[in-house]
């Protein structure tokens, strides 16, 4: 069942927990007992009350981020038949199985705040909501899965790790399990990608041509710099977000440094170095027109991904229509005894 809203992009949609009120004279009382809440560091719940705009930027974020988890199941899909062997494709299936599951859980946490994923998912379908850059890059070898775990993922938690404290309780308890199988994911990428590297001349080239090519776009992903991101201001006062997208870059890069030198692979970037001073990791300037251009609808893989994704949904509508049937017939037995 569709709700009946329109929810891309923070246009109107229903509001499960009241919304905003009628135009009335003074202010909501409602809108400071979600204010005290929010200042005491306390849960908002899908019962809450809550101020529309807090609820779009929610939808907006939590189907952005299912989104990814699905259209992220594709670069590394397409390497479990090619598989170097049983243990690696065991690990890589229940890995691309866990992102399902993580696209499930977000789906659902989205459908607390009054919309249904069928929508969601149309408008992705139609281009009004997004999925992360980063899923829109070729998977070219072997060692791009180990790339994708090591640096990818590892972006992923060094977002969604404070995630787990967002003020919207579904979306924060969702993102405790999520971030436990992230870090077992960028484990695996790490220990595949160290194999490699201390493997034959041929192997230790595949792995530092995976990271030549990975290592900016991950960055990236961390979304636009402060100065340009647009929600961040709002998201972070309002517990969200915690950390802005900058903050998070530079945690990201003292992270992944120190583990290249482990790998024995050399990160792109001459300027990457420790500061003493500042305590982080110097780096150098990533290409945020990249990330818009990709972001934009043009980066190496968006027309692909998006195609695969629309024929897999329709390949999948008798799958929907006979669970639906299923449990039709159910409620209706039920409803009968
Ligand atoms: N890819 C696509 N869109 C991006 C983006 C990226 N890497 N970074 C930012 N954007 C979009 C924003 O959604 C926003 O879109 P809008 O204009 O349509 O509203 C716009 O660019 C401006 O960016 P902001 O910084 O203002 O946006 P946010 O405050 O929402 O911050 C974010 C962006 C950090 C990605 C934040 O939304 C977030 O933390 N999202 C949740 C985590 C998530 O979605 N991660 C995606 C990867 S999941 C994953 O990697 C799966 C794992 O298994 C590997």
């Amino acid at each position: 069942m569709r709700s009946s809203g329109q929810i891309e992009h923070g246009a109107a949609g229903v509001a499960p927990s009241g919304g905003e009120t009628a135009a009335s004279a003074g202010p909501d009382p409602r809108e400071a007992e979600f204010q005290a809440l929010i200042d005491a560091d306390q849960r908002i719940e899908p019962r809450d009350w809550m101020p529309e705009a807090y609820r779009k930027t929610l939808i907006r974020q939590i189907a952005q981020h299912a989104h990814s988890e699905i259209i992220g199941m594709q670069p590394e899909g397409n390497w479990i038949t090619r598989a170097p062997s049983l243990r690696r494709k065991a690990i890589l299936m229940a890995k691309v199985q866990d992102e399902a599951g993580h696209g499930l859980y977000l789906y659902c946490a989205a459908e607390t705040l009054g919309v249904d994923r069928a929508e969601l998912i149309d408008l992705l379908h139609e281009g009004r909501q997004k999925y992360s850059s980063i899923f829109n890059y070729p998977t070219l070898t072997w060692a791009d899965v180990g790339a994708i775990g090591w640096l990818v993922d590892g972006a992923a938690i060094t977002n969604q790790i404070p995630l787990c404290r967002c003020s919207f309780g579904p979306y924060g308890r969702a993102m405790v399990r999520v971030c436990k199988e992230e870090s077992f994911h960028q484990r695996q990428g790490f220990e595949l990608l160290y194999a490699l590297s201390h493997g034959t001349p041929a192997q230790h080239e595949m792995a530092q041509d995976a990271v030549n090519r990975w290592w900016w776009p991950s960055i990236e992903m961390l979304g636009p710099p402060d100065t340009e991101s647009t929600h961040s201001a709002q998201s972070m006062a309002w517990g969200i977000k915690r950390f802005s997208n900058d903050e998070l870059r530079q945690r990201f890069v003292d992270m992944v440094a120190p583990q290249a030198v482990v790998l024995g692979l050399t990160p792109p970037d001459p300027e990457l170095r420790w500061n003493e001073q500042r305590g982080h990791y110097d780096f150098g300037q990533p290409d945020f027109e990249e990330l818009r251009r990709v972001v934009g609808g043009d980066g190496p893989c968006n027309r692909q991904r998006a195609a695969h994704h629309l024929k897999a949904h329709e390949d999948g509508a008798w799958v929907r229509e006979a669970a639906a049937a299923y449990a039709a017939k159910h409620a209706a037995t039920t409803a009968a005894a």
